[in-house]
């Protein structure tokens, strides 16, 4: 096979940013994707509707001239946060999602929720009104092992969480474990995204001959084992799995730092990454459902018609892309990727 058409793919979690950084990403995302789900943790966080309603302006104004593309809003969840606010949210019609992060999990976290049992009525809200609830699933705690917070998270707060809700729709966003593959495949009324780098490497690509900050998110990379669990998940053809690439722009000099930022920038490559990791498995038929249609399925939008092409020609990804004041530097830079996708 030297060519794969597919139709045009969305993204289900996006770091977009603002300001000149917007400027600097979006495009990238824009020449690959029709749509895709924004994540919400600015300086201050998108926590209303009205924060949402002028955050899109700002992306839409940044989409380059002559350019089609979706940004699919979404709001933080807080301590603070009321039912009121997702009716707004549900009648807006462009606030498709709420995002649920745990006080100081990541980065830009500060606001996130303290204590998840505030939020009954906010999630009691979303059950009836169909909003469907994004988990950064991991524990805050961190006398547990980093490694393990994901799988404390589905045992603490997840399980319970949906036995108290069980038709609140959840997205157990950029999942890293066999636990969660196998919590989401037994649960009813969740789906889980999967990034690029998760699906790429296990936990030792980030001790290569020295440490290497950008293969450095949250959550970490996790042990081989975990990692082709996931390639099973995301090539099984089971619509409760499908693409999102988390990609988290921080410039070069707060990633290679004594105290680095978390997160993969991947939307310059982001698809001809997921093909690289589905053709390492011989399931490239796959990629298409996973890309392009099992997200929309779950949020309940329609499909894309357009169709994109990937060409079988080997090419070298970036060491680096501009960005304000510094630089980025692409996952896997400098690395030869064997599909290719040219923009029409
Ligand atoms: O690696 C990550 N980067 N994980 C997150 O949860 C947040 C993201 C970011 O915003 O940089
Ligand atoms: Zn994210």
């Amino acid at each position: 096979m030297q060519e794969l058409k597919i139709t045009r793919p969305d993204d289900w979690h996006l770091h977009l940013r603002d300001g000149d950084a917007l400027k600097a990403v979006l495009p990238h995302t824009v020449r690959q994707f029709a749509r895709a789900i924004v994540m919400p943790n600015l300086k201050p966080p998108v926590r209303t509707v009205d924060d949402a309603r002028a955050y899109r302006d700002r992306i839409i104004a940044a989409i380059p001239e002559g350019k089609k593309f979706e940004p699919l809003m979404t709001l933080y969840l807080t301590d603070n946060t009321t039912p009121e606010e997702i009716i707004a949210a549900k009648a807006a019609q462009f606030v498709k999602a709420v995002k649920y992060y745990p006080a100081g999990a990541t980065t830009n976290s500060e606001f996130g929720v303290t204590d998840i049992s505030r939020c009954d009525r906010v999630f009691e809200a979303m059950q009836k009104e169909g909003m469907p609830l994004l988990l950064h699933g991991e524990v805050r705690d961190q006398a547990v092992d980093v490694f393990d917070r994901e799988k404390v998270f589905i045992e603490q707060y997840l399980i319970p969480l949906r036995t108290k809700f069980p038709e609140l729709r959840i997205v157990l966003e950029h999942i890293t474990t066999a636990d969660s593959v196998q919590f989401v495949l037994d649960t009813p009324n969740i789906a889980a995204t999967i990034t690029p780098q998760h699906l790429l490497f296990n936990r030792n690509e980030i001790f290569k001959g020295g440490i290497r900050p950008h293969f450095y998110c949250l959550p970490i990379l996790k042990r081989e084992q975990h990692r082709q669990a996931l390639i099973t998940a995301a090539t099984s053809g089971n619509p409760k799995f499908f693409l999102g690439t988390d990609s988290a722009p921080h410039s070069r000099d707060h990633k290679e730092n004594s105290c680095g930022c978390a997160g993969c920038f991947s939307a310059l490559h982001a698809i001809e990454l997921y093909a690289e990791a589905f053709a390492s498995v011989n399931a490239l038929d796959k990629l298409e459902a996973f890309a392009s249609f099992y997200g929309a399925d779950f949020y309940q939008l329609p499909r894309n018609t357009e169709q994109i092409t990937l060409t079988k020609s080997t090419w070298q990804i970036p060491d680096q892309v501009s960005f304000p004041e510094s630089e980025l530097v692409p996952l896997w830079a400098g690395q030869e990727l064997k599909w290719r996708y040219i923009e029409n």
